[in-house]
């Protein structure tokens, strides 16, 4: 059996710095100011996350029984913030959701919006949780030049009927619109983010100065609140509780979400427990883009549409996309390739095929084969264009069962079902207190509340070492 992850594409180092925020993301460039593959390693590094590493892989597998998707075991969701501590939740069978989010810009999504949404997907399914689905129609009016709140907002109840179409469970996902929900105790903990954060912290982050709207500087307070269990009061419970609480703030939260939106991010794992119900800093899990067709230098945008694969692309166009504008690392001639061997880690065709070709070996022989010249670009190519138009198809036939009455149903605020882990183990009995290991040694109140709750059989299991399971 392989277990081994086929290797991904390399990253020379640059001549000039790669640039990512929120906003842009642009490779840097060389000696020759060519444009070079983005270093997620060196963004890692910059922003201080962690990398996701085997025995975090490990870890996962043995507490929640699923072998890793291929794109963490591949390195695609290569970089997170505290995802080892909802896995102890998951494991204990402790409340936690999911959020993430989509910036309506335009009516449909391209397969790089697709990435971070399916993986979210599988992640609702893995841990049988609630998400919520965020669509930030007013930061895209407010961040974009000519786009109306009324285009926004059209634009987001479009994507919507895309994100139904990945498969998210109805009962387990609310998905809103800002324009339409933000309201309530959404809202009142926007103000109360807010009035945490000077302007000199976000200014920085987000490249903000004196001539930004005052729209753009409070939108951060927004996105960030999105996090909190005690925005969304009807999912725990109906009716919704009148009051933001202490228990509810509690919930912890896991956000996956491309590596740009980490600025925001930290504003709220910075700020979430000096809110008046402190919250846990939420989770992150990070992924990389996927690569524009012209190379590993940037990402999929939706403004050039050479660039990417829509997901209203017909079959013929994506055909034509990937045999004209993929880039190639195949040789200039055929002797030469068949003498030389292509380069697949800057191959845009065999890159995409990592995202979607599942069998880790199969995988491997084509990476094998191209480098040594046995398979040829328009060999490679056509795998590419195979697997790319299944992929498109099958999203666009689910696609066309999303009703008015489908949309509707996802987008009430309402109490969502989920069930959590199946199996929780039993916490083991606090340690006696030592007094000086920081975080643990301030906890000890909750703990003790819940042991108190243990049968004496519970309490017996709880002291044994850990299974394996
Ligand atoms: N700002 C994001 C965008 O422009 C949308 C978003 C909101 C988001 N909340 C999120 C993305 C949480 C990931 C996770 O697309």
């Amino acid at each position: 059996m392989a277990t081994e992850a086929p290797p991904a594409a390399a990253a020379p180092a640059a001549a000039q710095d790669q640039d990512i925020n929120p906003w842009s993301v642009q490779g840097g460039t060389d000696a020759n100011g060519e444009i070079v593959a983005i270093n997620y390693e060196a963004i890692s590094k910059k922003w201080a996350t962690s990398l996701v590493d085997d025995a975090l892989l490990e870890r996962f597998e043995r507490v929640t029984g699923h072998k890793p998707h291929i794109w963490l075991r591949r390195g695609l969701f290569f970089s997170h913030r505290d995802f080892d501590r909802i896995l102890t939740r998951y494991e204990h069978g402790d409340p936690f959701f999911l959020y993430t989010g989509r910036g309506p810009s335009t009516g449909s999504l391209h397969l790089g919006h697709t990435i971070p949404l399916q993986f979210t997907k599988w992640l609702q399914d893995v841990f049988d949780v609630p998400l919520v689905f965020m669509l930030t129609d007013d930061e895209k009016a407010l961040f974009k030049d000519g786009l109306a709140f009324e285009d926004t907002l059209k634009y987001g109840m479009e994507n919507a009927r895309d994100i139904i179409a990945l498969g998210f469970d109805q009962k387990k996902t609310f998905i809103y619109s800002d324009l339409k929900y933000v309201g309530g105790h959404f809202l009142m903990n926007a103000w109360e983010f807010s009035r945490l954060v000077p302007f000199n912290q976000v200014r920085g982050a987000f490249g903000f100065n004196e001539s930004s709207n005052v729209g753009k500087i409070f939108f951060p307070a927004v996105q960030c609140v999105a996090g909190f269990a005690t925005s969304y009061p009807e999912i725990w419970s109906d009716p919704p509780a009148e009051e933001r609480s202490k228990e509810i703030a509690k919930i912890d939260c896991l956000i996956p979400m491309g590596i740009d939106q980490d600025p925001y991010f930290r504003l709220l794992r910075d700020n979430s427990h000096r809110m008046r119900y402190p919250s846990p800093k939420p989770a992150l899990i990070h992924s990389k883009f996927l690569t524009a067709l012209q190379g590993p230098g940037g990402k999929m945008s939706s403004s050039n549409p050479n660039s990417a694969i829509f997901m209203t692309d017909t079959p013929k166009q994506i055909k034509t996309k990937i045999n004209k504008h993929a880039f190639s690392g195949g040789r200039e001639t055929l002797e030469e390739h068949r003498e030389l061997g292509g380069n697949p880690d800057i191959d845009v065709s065999y890159i995409y095929l990592t995202y979607f070709e599942e069998d880790d070996e199969k995988l491997k022989k084509i990476y094998d084969d191209y480098k040594k010249g046995e398979m040829l670009t328009g060999e490679l190519k056509k795998l590419a264009v195979d697997l790319l138009q299944k992929n498109v198809e099958e999203f666009q036939a689910r696609r066309a069962l999303v009703t008015d009455e489908v949309l509707a149903s996802y987008m009430k605020p309402r109490k969502l079902e989920w069930a959590g882990n199946p199996n929780p183990k039993p916490k083991p009995a606090p340690e006696p207190k030592k007094g000086k290991e920081g975080k643990e040694a301030k906890e000890p109140k909750e703990a003790k509340a819940k042991e108190g709750k243990l049968t004496k059989a519970e309490k017996k299991l709880a002291q044994r070492p850990k299974e394996d399971n």
